[in-house]
């Protein structure tokens, strides 16, 4: 059966005071839009409609990956004037679920439950019961129960005023029916707008049920019009994913202080200190640990790894029992083999390091393959770019790499051997052996400090 999904997006968010249009602000690293549409998507709908305005094609073009069928409404003549727009691109038959793309927490479960209502002969509202109901359109109900209408807070009475059950502008109605009673909208009311909430009394009318599902989870249905408010939802939406973390045994040194901006997939045991930031697509697993300020980026941390206080890491694998940090930088196309040891101030990018090697102090691996067993001394760099290109430095197992030392690549250090400290490599050190370029040291007999001459 048809299932059509509306999202009303065409608002311009004035006040959030930016050349963004308002459905594009982020809430944990994704456009508000986008966990609209990733819920609806949930349901599998046969057909996501999309109205947008405000903004022009930068709404659309946000969502290029994505099947919606795009609705552009100019002007903006109130949602039952949004919704007219879309009645072209339904499918036929079925119901329709309309949404709003500035409220963004409405989970997929509710969504299933007003469906759950509606058929072909009742039209199911999401509604919910707020201490201070002042904007929202109110829910007219008879002496029975019965829902009547919905008014608009402008356009209500004192008496009605006074009613707390509001409408969330979410709702599930039958297809249709929802195309006749759409294009038979009028604008005579307070706001000189066409509201799709008039469907109710038509609905009723014409001797068709009304009902409600009334939330309890009351911040599902708040929406956002300023950066206030998008910060709010922030702390609940992350506050009820470190809920989803703790009931899956993750224990979180302080649920409020922990984001995940993206997808963070957990095992047995894992601990998270304060304020770390997970990005895009995070695994840790079982007995990991992560130290407090840590900021983990499209992150594989295999089990029993340490991340120490912090750490930046982005794209990248870090192997069982490695330990990084405190104050480390992992970049892209890093992969670390298991019982790493990558230190304070220590940088690795696109190396892969295989497994017991150490760099535990100041240091930078760029473009390199290091064997195991590797130990790599203080202050060693690999210069692995000359200015235009980039090139790989090679360090087999069990080398040692003496401190200060500088690998100029392309360069190889072959296997067990020795690089004594200040050394400035620029050819192949052979198997086994020490290989150092030092200047010798001499010692000038009979030198004296310089004295200060006296002052004239
Ligand atoms: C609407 C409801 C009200 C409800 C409230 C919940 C109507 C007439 N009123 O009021 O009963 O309590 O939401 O927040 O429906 N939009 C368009 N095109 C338009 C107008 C709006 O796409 O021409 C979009 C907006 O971008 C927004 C949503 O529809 O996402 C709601 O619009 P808004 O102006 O916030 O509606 P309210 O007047 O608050
Ligand atoms: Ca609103």
């Amino acid at each position: 059966m048809a299932l059509n999904v509306i999202i009303l997006a065409a608002g311009q968010g004035k006040r959030m005071y930016s050349v963004l249009p308002k459905v594009l602000h982020r809430l944990a690293g994704k456009p508000m839009l986008g966990h609209v549409i990733d819920a609806a998507l949930k349901l599998q709908p046969t057909k996501v409609c999309a109205v947008y305005g405000h903004g022009g094609s930068t709404v659309p073009n946000a969502f290029e990956n994505y099947v919606i069928t795009w609705v552009k409404q100019e002007p903006q003549l109130g949602t039952g004037h949004a919704v007219m727009q879309t009645l072209p691109h339904l499918d036929e038959g079925g119901t329709t679920l309309i949404l709003y793309g500035d409220v963004p927490l409405v989970t997929a479960e509710t969504m299933r439950a007003l469906l759950s209502i509606a058929n072909q002969d009742k039209f199911a509202l999401l509604t919910v019961k707020l201490e201070d109901p002042t904007g929202y359109g109110r829910i007219v109900r008879d002496n029975s129960g019965k829902i009547l209408s919905i008014v608009e807070h402008k356009d209500a009475t004192e008496a009605q005023r006074a009613i707390n059950e509001v409408n969330t502008g979410i709702m599930a109605v039958p297809t249709e029916h929802l195309a006749r009673w759409v294009s038979n909208l009028s604008n005579n009311n307070a706001q000189g707008e066409y509201y799709l909430t008039d469907i109710v009394a038509k609905a009723v009318d014409e001797g068709l049920a009304v009902e409600a599902h009334i939330l309890t989870r009351a911040w599902e249905s708040l929406g956002v019009n300023s950066k206030s408010q998008l910060a709010e939802l922030e702390r609940i939406h992350q506050r009820n994913i470190a809920e989803a973390l703790m009931e899956k045994g993750v224990a979180l040194a302080d649920p409020a202080r922990i984001d995940v901006r993206g997808n963070l997939v957990t095992g047995r045991d894992v601990f998270i200190d304060v304020n770390c930031i997970f990005e895009g697509e995070v695994a840790l697993a079982d007995h990991v640990t992560i130290g407090a300020n840590c900021v983990l980026k499209n992150v594989k941390v295999q089990a029993g790894a340490r991340i120490e206080p912090f750490c930046h890491l982005e794209d990248a694998v870090i192997g069982s029992t490695s330990r990084i940090g405190p104050y480390a930088r992992i970049r892209p196309g890093t992969i670390l083999a298991e019982d790493v040891h990558i230190g304070n101030f220590v940088e690795v990018k696109n190396s892969q390091i295989a497994a017991h090697s150490k760099a535990n102090h100041l240091a930078y691996i760029g473009d390199a393959t290091i064997g195991s067993n590797v130990n790599i001394g203080a202050g060693t760099i690999t210069c692995n770019y000359d200015g235009a290109n980039k090139y790989r430095t090679v360090i087999e197992d069990d080398v040692f790499i003496g401190s200060d030392t500088q690998l100029v690549a392309p360069v190889t250090v072959k296997r067990g051997a020795t690089i004594g400290a200040g050394t400035t490599l620029t050819m192949e050190a052979p198997e086994g052996q020490l290989t150092l370029s030092r200047a010798k040291q001499v010692t000038i007999n009979g030198w004296m400090r310089p004295l200060k001459k006296p002052k004239a």
